[in-house]
């Protein structure tokens, strides 16, 4: 293990008397009809604002005052154990934004059994330096193929075979006092088939009908399937499905069993409102609002990131920052970078929705670099992207649950002199191991034939060439891909947002070989990574000379480093440094207490960095907050990086 003296994490904040405030504790202290006011008055107008834009400013205000009435019912309801941790964010807004928050996300039953055996799993998570977690969708979905959970039959139910919705606030209590917080899907773009709205409507219930888009003939459907792309054009081609108890056509976006819902309708609004309030008094701490991009349709365009969408995340927030502050909102858009940003805040949503958003581009970039051995793309993209608003937290990952979208845009590759389809052709191609030299195990998911396009699953770990690398047993091989999937994770921890690590990537285990064996799960090899946790192999991780032990020490190592520097607060912008050499990507964050430059050697070859750049941006005298070691200088005055080595440096 790599050791640093310098990179010790900080000390556990002081507590204060136990005793102290007692005596003014009346009945006990709790919430108070005061504090209730205040932050009503405080986000009232916010929430108006939102329902004035979605619904006209003649029901905006009766709508208002229905959501004020479930607001008051829920915070009257909700536990004193819940109002402190509000009170506790309110104190602290920017905990999303701490260098030393990590995340970690599982299925339950794939990682701990069910929700009980999670509560064991809290040590482990402690170990790996975990401060967020967040469970794949986990409340009641329809029976056989449910899309991973993320077709709900019920919002007010948990699986039963993980427990009930005691066992989860059970499991909140337990992650609070361990220092996690629970982060948790929303899916509310769409709902199961078997969902009571959806019963309700094909039962012939007019309300509940207008729950759905729901069209008589293919004269709509046909219209906006004009400008609609798909999906999933394998397994769920065409966006509308028919149906015969409804007698019409119903919107589904993803498959034919996954209903979308229409925010037209303000029942809709409420609805998810009260289901809000409700998971938020369980004690889940981040909403993960799913396929948010998708929530209202407009004819004519791709009905994705329609302004209304963010009317209605300001609404929703709103109302939890009145029940329950200590409730973000993690916006699940996977769109074009230059898209991303309004789901965040700008304009007149600045600082109203979501606090957090998946770096989708920083994940495509990082495999891009590792392929190509050339950090020129990254560079042009990553540097050209526009600000984050202040206050909002990218979610940075290596990967996720689902698959890779290969989303790089033919702008920023032309720039580079590459053509954007032939680059994404060849990442995608690479990491299905289909390239000679290339030491990829991913699988190709979606392949659209009237596109050309390939998404690919994997998990990191054969995506990088480790598990070919473990497999042949070739201990320079095993050294060199571990060393590139370090560099991968010093990437997103050194970023600024919360990095999260998804289950068995931290082992460094391989894709699940029999991921097609589960019925349902046959064409839809996202699957292949998102293994069952192998226990022998986190048994491993205290093992030197194994895999499990090196990236799973490699990553504890890097959450520890990344405690340690204040200027990793993702309130800071990260920049690019300019390129003098291809293989090296430089990052530069310049944060009030000093600046941080990351060194990042993309290739398998001995690199270097210019002297006058380090004596430039004050990084000379550094040493590497990773390693605690000097820098290396070469006879020319040069600083050396070995293949795939990574230097964080800071001015003194
Ligand atoms: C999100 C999820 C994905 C799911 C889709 C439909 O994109 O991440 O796994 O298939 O929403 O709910």
């Amino acid at each position: 293990m790599r050791h640093n003296a310098l990179v010790t994490p900080p000390p556990p904040r002081p507590t204060p008397p136990a005793a102290a405030g007692s005596r003014l504790a009346v009945d006990g202290g709790g919430p108070t009809a005061e504090m209730f006011r205040a932050r009503l008055v405080r986000w009232w107008p916010d929430l108006l604002e939102g329902l004035v834009d979605l619904y006209g400013p003649e029901r905006a205000p009766a709508l208002g005052e229905r959501l004020v009435d479930l607001a008051e019912e829920a915070y009257a309801a909700r536990s004193p154990g819940l109002h402190s941790r509000d009170l506790e964010r309110m104190l602290a807004p920017h905990w999303l934004q701490d260098p030393s928050m990590v995340g970690y996300a599982a299925y339950t039953e794939r990682f701990a059994g069910n929700l009980a055996g999670l509560v064991d799993q809290i040590p482990y998570l402690r170990e790996l330096g975990v401060r967020y977690l967040h469970l794949m969708p986990l409340l009641r979905p329809r029976d056989g193929d449910n899309d991973g959970g993320y077709a709900v039959a019920d919002y007010r139910s948990v699986r039963p075979d993980l427990g009930t919705m005691d066992d989860l606030a059970e499991l909140a209590t337990e992650l609070h006092e361990a220092g996690i917080s629970l982060t948790l899907d929303l899916v509310l773009n769409h709902v199961a088939r078997e969902h009571d709205w959806a019963v309700r409507a094909r039962a012939g219930d007019p309300a509940y009908r207008e729950y759905f888009h729901v069209f008589p003939d293919r004269q709509l459907p046909d219209a906006y399937e004009r400008t609609l792309p798909e999906v999933f054009p394998d397994f769920a081609p065409g966006n509308f499905t028919w149906d015969d108890e409804l007698d019409g056509w119903v919107w589904t976006t993803f498959n034919e069993w996954q209903w979308d819902v229409n925010w037209a309708n303000p029942e809709v609004l409420v609805e998810y409102a009260q289901i809000i309030l409700e998971l938020a008094n369980r004690g889940v701490d981040v909403l993960r609002l799913d396929a948010i991009a998708f929530m209202w349709k407009r004819m004519g365009t791709d009905c994705q990131g329609e302004p209304e969408v963010h009317s209605i995340t300001q609404v929703l927030k709103a109302l939890t920052r009145i029940v329950c502050p200590s409730v973000a909102f993690k916006a699940e858009a996977i769109v074009a970078p230059t898209k991303l940003l309004p789901y965040l805040g700008t304009g007149v949503h600045t600082g109203k929705v979501s606090d957090l958003a998946y770096h989708n581009s920083l994940m495509v970039q990082i495999w891009s670099m590792l392929a190509a051995r050339d950090v020129r793309l990254a560079a042009h993209a990553l540097g050209n992207l526009p600000p984050k608003p202040l206050a909002a937290t990218w979610l940075t990952y290596v990967r996720c649950h689902d698959d890779i979208g290969w989303a790089i845009m033919d702008e920023d590759a032309a720039a580079v002199g590459l053509g954007g389809h032939a680059h994404r052709s060849f990442l995608a191609r690479w990491y299905a191991g289909e390239f000679p030299g290339s030491p990829g195990r991913g699988l190709v998911f979606q392949y659209n034939p009237a596109t050309d396009d390939r998404r690919t699953s994997g998990a990191a770990a054969s995506l990088i060439g480790l598990e070919a690398a473990e497999e042949s047993g070739d201990t320079a091989a095993i050294a060199l891909t571990a060393d590139a999937l370090r560099l991968a994770h010093a990437l997103i921890y050194g970023w600024g947002g919360v990095p999260v690590i998804w289950s068995g990537d931290e082992l460094g285990q391989p894709n699940d070989p029999h991921w097609a064996d589960e019925p349902g799960h046959e064409e839809d090899n996202r699957w292949a990574h998102r293994p069952r946790l192998d226990r022998a192999r986190a048994a491993e991780r205290h093992t030197p000379g194994t895999v499990a032990h090196r990236v799973f020490t490699d990553l504890v190592h890097l959450g520890e480093a990344r405690a340690a520097l204040p200027h990793l607060h993702a309130g800071v912008e990260t920049h690019i440094g300019p390129v003098d050499d291809p293989g090296i990507l430089v990052t530069v964050r310049d944060h009030p207490i000093g600046r941080f430059v990351g060194l990042h050697n993309v290739t398998a070859q001995r690199r270097t960095w210019p002297g006058h750049r380090a004596h430039e941006y004050g990084v000379a005298e550094s040493v590497d907050h990773l390693s605690g070691a000097a820098l290396e200088w070469d006879a020319g005055g040069n600083i050396v990086l070995e293949p795939y080595a990574v230097r964080w440096l800071t001015t003194p």
